[in-house]
Parts: C-alpha cells; sequence; structure tokens
C-alpha cells in the first residue's frame, strides 16, 4: 500500500505508526488514498463499515485484476478461494454455521488445559538455555502446536505445517507474490490438500473428538460440509490462527516490558494476565488492515463510493480513537468497563471465529513465559524492528534473557 503518511520504508513509521494514524484520524471519516480506494482510521467508522452490508470479499475478482485471468487456476488461489474469511452471503453464512458447530464445541477449560500443555512443551525445551529469540522459539511454533493439538495431528509434522503455512499466507498479503513465492504457495496448498485428505479418510474410519472428525459429523439440518470445504477451511484455521497469534504474543510481551509498572502487578498476580491481553489488544494488535469492496454504489459518512470501491479498515488506529478511549496512546490494565473492547479481532459477520481460542493462548502463553521464566528481561529493547507490512504488525525478533 502506498499513500504518503503511510511510508513502510519508513523506520520511525514502522517503529511508532499511532502519532500518523491520529493526524489521519483528524483528516476525516473516509480518506482517499487512490483512485476508488479510501481508509477509515476513526473507531465508529471503522465499526460501520464492517457491519456494512453493502460491503464485503472480491478475492477472486481482486486476484485477477491483479495477476490476470488464470490466476484462480493456480492451486493456491483456488484453495484460498474457499477460505470462508474470503466469502459473502449466502454462502459465507451457511459456511459459518456449519464451521461454528465443530469449533464451538470444546469448553474453555479444555481448551485452556490443551493451550497450557503445548506452552509448557515449549517452555521445558527453553528452560536451561538462558536467553532465547522468543519469537522464532515460542511464539510461532505455539499456536501451531495447539491447532495442531486441536485436531490431533502428529507432534512430528509441526515444523512441516510451520513452514508451508508461512508459504501460503502470502496469498492474502496485498502486496502481489513473486514467481517464487507463488510456486511455494502453490507446493503448500498441494500438501494440505493431500496431507487431509488422508486424514479425513483416517478419521472417517475411526472417527475420535477431534475438530477434524467434528467437522466431518458437522450438519445444519441435512446439510454438511463437502470434503472440499474441510480441507480448504482447515487450512485456513493454520494460516489465520498463526501469524496473528505469533506476532500478538509478542506485541503483548513488549506492551509490558515497555511499562514496568504495569509488568510487575501482572507477574505478582496472574489474575491480571486477562487485562494484560485485553489491553495488548488494543494498545498493539496484530491485524492492523481488514479490507472490504462496495457491491453497488454507497454513501459511506456522506461520501459516494461506487461499486468495486475498496475501503481499508485500520484496526490499529480504531483502538486508538480519543473518542472512545481514554489516554488512547497509555498502556493501562485498569481500563474503565465502560470502554468498547477493541476491534483487534475486527466486526460483523467476519468477526474473528478464533477470537475466544485466540484469547485462550494468549492467556496460556502469556503465563507460562513470564512466570515459568522468572526474571526474564528483553535484551536491547530499544534495537528491535518491526516487520515491514501493515496487515500485520509484529517485532522482527524478540531476543530475551533471564
Ligand atoms: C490474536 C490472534 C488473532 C487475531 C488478532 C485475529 C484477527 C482476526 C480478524 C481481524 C479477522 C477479521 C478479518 C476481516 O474482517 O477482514 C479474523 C477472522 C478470522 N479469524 Fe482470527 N485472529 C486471531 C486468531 C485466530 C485464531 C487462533 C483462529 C483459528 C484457529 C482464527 C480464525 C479466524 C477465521 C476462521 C476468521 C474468518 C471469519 C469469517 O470470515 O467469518 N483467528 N481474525
Amino acid at each position: 500500500m502506498s499513500f504518503q503518511p503511510i511510508d513502510l520504508a519508513n523506520p520511525d513509521f514502522l517503529a511508532d505508526p499511532y502519532p500518523t494514524y491520529a493526524r489521519l484520524r483528524d483528516m476525516g471519516p473516509l480518506l482517499p488514498m487512490a483512485p476508488g480506494v479510501w481508509l477509515v482510521t476513526r473507531h465508529g467508522v471503522a465499526d460501520t463499515v464492517l457491519r456494512n452490508p453493502g460491503l464485503g470479499r472480491d478475492f477472486a475478482a481482486s486476484a485477477v485484476r491483479r495477476y490476470g485471468p488464470h490466476i484462480m487456476d493456480e492451486p493456491a488461489f483456488r484453495m484460498v478461494g474457499r477460505f470462508l474469511l474470503l466469502m459473502n452471503p449466502p454462502e459465507h453464512t451457511r459456511l459459518r454455521t456449519l464451521l461454528s458447530k465443530a469449533f464451538g464445541v470444546k469448553q474453555a477449560a479444555e481448551l485452556r488445559r490443551l493451550a497450557m500443555t503445548e506452552a509448557e512443551r515449549l517452555l521445558a525445551k527453553l528452560k536451561g538455555r538462558g536467553t532465547a529469540d522468543l519469537v522464532s522459539a515460542f511464539n510461532y511454533p505455539f499456536p501451531i502446536a495447539v491447532i495442531c493439538a486441536l485436531m490431533n495431528l502428529s507432534q512430528a509434522d509441526r515444523p512441516l505445517f510451520e513452514r508451508e503455512t508461512r508459504a501460503l499466507v502470502k496469498v492474502l498479503e496485498i502486496t502481489p507474490l513473486n514467481p517464487e513465492e507463488l510456486a511455494a504457495a502453490n507446493r503448500a496448498a498441494e500438501l494440505f490438500e493431500d496431507y487431509f485428505r488422508h486424514l479425513l479418510a483416517a478419521r472417517r474410519r475411526a472417527p475420535g473428538a477431534d475438530l477434524i472428525s467434528l467437522l466431518l459429523r458437522a450438519e445444519e439440518g441435512t446439510d454438511r460440509l463437502s470434503e472440499d470445504e474441510i480441507i480448504a477451511n482447515i487450512t485456513l484455521l493454520f494460516l489465520a490462527g498463526h501469524e496473528t497469534t505469533a506476532n500478538m504474543l509478542g506485541n503483548a510481551l513488549w506492551s509490558l516490558f515497555r511499562h514496568p509498572a504495569e509488568l510487575a502487578p501482572v507477574r505478582a498476580d496472574p489474575e491480571l494476565i486477562g487485562a494484560a491481553v485485553d489491553e495488548s489488544l488494543r494498545y498493539e494488535p496484530s491485524v492492523h488492515i481488514a479490507a472490504r469492496t462496495a457491491f453497488r454504489d454507497l454513501s459511506v459518512e456522506g461520501i459516494a463510493v461506487p461499486a468495486g470501491g475498496l475501503i481499508y479498515v485500520n484496526l490499529g488506529a480504531a483502538n486508538r480513537d480519543a473518542s472512545v478511549y481514554a489516554e488512547p496512546d497509555r498502556f493501562r490494565l485498569d481500563r474503565p468497563s465502560s470502554e468498547p473492547k477493541a476491534l483487534a479481532f475486527g466486526g460483523g459477520i467476519h468477526y474473528c471465529l478464533g477470537a475466544r481460542l485466540a484469547r485462550i493462548e494468549l492467556e496460556c502463553g502469556l503465563a507460562t513465559i513470564l512466570l515459568g521464566l522468572p526474571g526474564l528481561r528483553p535484551e536491547n529493547p530499544d534495537g528491535l524492528r518491526w516487520k515491514p507490512t501493515l496487515t500485520i504488525r509484529g517485532l522482527e525478533t524478540l531476543p530475551v534473557s533471564w
């Protein structure tokens, strides 16, 4: 994305985009960025745009515009085109109803047990070391481990899923893939497809209580998920639940390290971890952009948006809106309950399907790291680098010692 105030090549912007966001919020509710493209930075407008039924997804059409007419024949694009995230009603409504049936079955306590087991397994590998980069040693492997455990997949395959997820997720980025990246994304899509087709056959023969068996059983009236729908949306869970959660763990740790007066009570009283997660999701969310396209000519905040017009909703900016949050640039655990929850998980019909699981993962991950590694501190906190991306916000590395 290129819009002058938003300059991903500028290290000052990457280190702290929020002063720029504040200026953009003051400039208006819907800012023109390029012909047919607008940016929303205010909380109230972001919320109403995400709920507007006249706005939605146009993944296939926009891929064809960017890459040419044959792009939807590529395995990666064909698979991603079946993702819940990129569908519109009525297909989205049907698919979300069926997926939610399987995804909502496990109780919070059971998810917490499962997440704690995986967090402690990773912690055990760290314990004796004394130093580590938490991004690669904990934050990235942890959400993959949890999803694999939910699906009862072999532990030995986890590094493979981590690698292939990173290759395929590039299809969702705003910047187009180069030929090598496209080839790697295609290989990843074929690998997921092949792996899960075999696994589905095995789970049909011997069903269990895992998420894949639950997806096979999910029904609404006489309607069920097709095999292709299950395979694509199992893959979506890897993609949607990985970078988001991994980067959010880093952003939460970074926010706490930068605010020792808030970190100290969290270390002393693990009951405060939930508040730390909530405030981190507001203060430094890992997803900054949700995109919507106008299905027809619309008026948004009194501004004409023609059919095909693209609106980028900046969730990171909405979460710092002073008209909604008192002292929005302060990280504080005691936010009044009258303030709305942050928009970190989006809104409207695409509100994050994994939000409940994500919160549990963040709470278990933070508790395990902060309480399990006493004396944990960041190395070189002023030298940390942020990824040069806008959709996902996260640290490249987080070196720590204890
Ligand atoms: C801190 C971690 C997470 C954050 C910040 C996050 C954020 C989001 C956001 C902002 C959206 C909406 C995107 C849009 O409207 O364009 C979304 C959708 C979604 N998320 Fe998450 N997410 C997280 C974790 C997860 C996890 C752990 C899973 C599942 C394993 C998950 C599964 C999904 C799915 C399936 C959707 C699509 C929902 C739909 O289109 O109806 N997410 N997420």
